[in-house]
């Protein structure tokens, strides 16, 4: 059986087998997605075993996002932007291609589940790591009237804007100004929430019934989700959508079937609601 895991280091948390699981269900595609602790050490000769075993395609989570990249003989457009893949694919004629879907999984997740408006808009990115890295072309390819990051080290925005010094609709702003813009989408990239942490939002960050996402999830909102909902009457979101809609996109990659992904992402949100009250 053809079979497919997620690898990272920790990885007893992910959604993904679950997520898969109900994916191939729906298709009625025959495989095996597991879940594989892999530390950044130990990623060639995990991955060799991998593939001798049937191995057919990996999802790559922290830290193992750029070794991904690095070990693919083909990589898309967005990954070579991005700087790191999610996605491996091991074909037939033993070459490897490498893709990162977690800019579509955002973009899909906003515009078609949520019902969010990119285009002409003034949207805010907070964070410049991987993750902001990973979604910057994919929005500025909805062609919002301006995106604008911002980041607690102000100098990985600003080598982000000097990487895209071609694109006028790309800007950076002071983490200190972030109480300021009136932004219509204001998404969350960074890891504070996983800290527990709080960002320099204020009421002024937000345009009246702003869009509000974070791409972290939890079984409950997330600090930066905490935070906005004393700011005003705002729609939030948190990422277990892009987490649902960047799998269909792998999935699809692999089988060359997409998966419904409404009827999965209420699934998740009941394991994750489950979660609240063990035991
Ligand atoms: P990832 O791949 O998750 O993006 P990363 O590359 O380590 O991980 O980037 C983490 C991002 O979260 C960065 O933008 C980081 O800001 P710095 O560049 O200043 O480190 C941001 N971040 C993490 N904790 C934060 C906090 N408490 N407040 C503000 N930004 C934070």
């Amino acid at each position: 059986m053809d079979r497919y895991a997620v690898a990272g280091h920790p990885i007893s948390h992910s959604q993904s087998p679950f997520i898969h699981r109900l994916f191939a269900e729906q298709t009625g595609e025959v495989l095996r997605y597991g879940a594989l602790d892999i530390p950044a050490a130990d990623f060639i000769n995990a991955v060799a075993h991998f593939r001798r075993t049937g191995g057919r395609g990996l999802n790559l989570t922290l830290p193992l996002k750029e070794l991904a990249r690095d070990y693919a003989d083909v990589c898309s457009e967005q990954v070579q932007q991005a700087g790191a893949a999610n996605t491996l694919l091991f074909n037939r004629d033993g070459r490897v291609y490498a893709e990162n879907t977690d800019g579509l999984g955002l973009i899909r997740d906003l515009t078609v589940n949520l019902g969010v408006r990119l285009r002409g808009q003034r949207i805010l990115l907070i964070g410049a790591g991987g993750a902001a890295r990973g979604v910057l072309s994919p929005l500025l390819n909805e062609a919002p009237e301006q995106l604008v990051i911002a980041n607690r080290t102000r100098a990985r925005a600003e080598q982000i804007r000097a990487e895209f010094k071609h694109c006028e609709r790309l800007t950076s702003m002071d983490f200190e100004s972030l109480n300021q813009g009136r932004f219509q989408v204001v998404i969350n990239a960074t890891s504070a929430s996983l800290q527990g942490q709080t960002l320099p939002i204020g009421e002024h960050t937000f345009a009246s019934g702003a869009c509000c996402y974070d791409m972290l999830y939890s079984h409950r909102p997330t600090a930066f989700l905490q935070q906005a909902a004393l700011l005003g009457e705002l729609r939030l979101s948190d990422g277990r959508g892009m987490l649902v809609e960047q799998a269909a996109e792998s999935f699809m990659i692999w089988r060359g079937v997409r998966p419904r992904t409404q009827t999965v992402i209420s699934e998740l949100s009941k394991a994750l609601a489950s979660l609240k009250s063990p035991g």
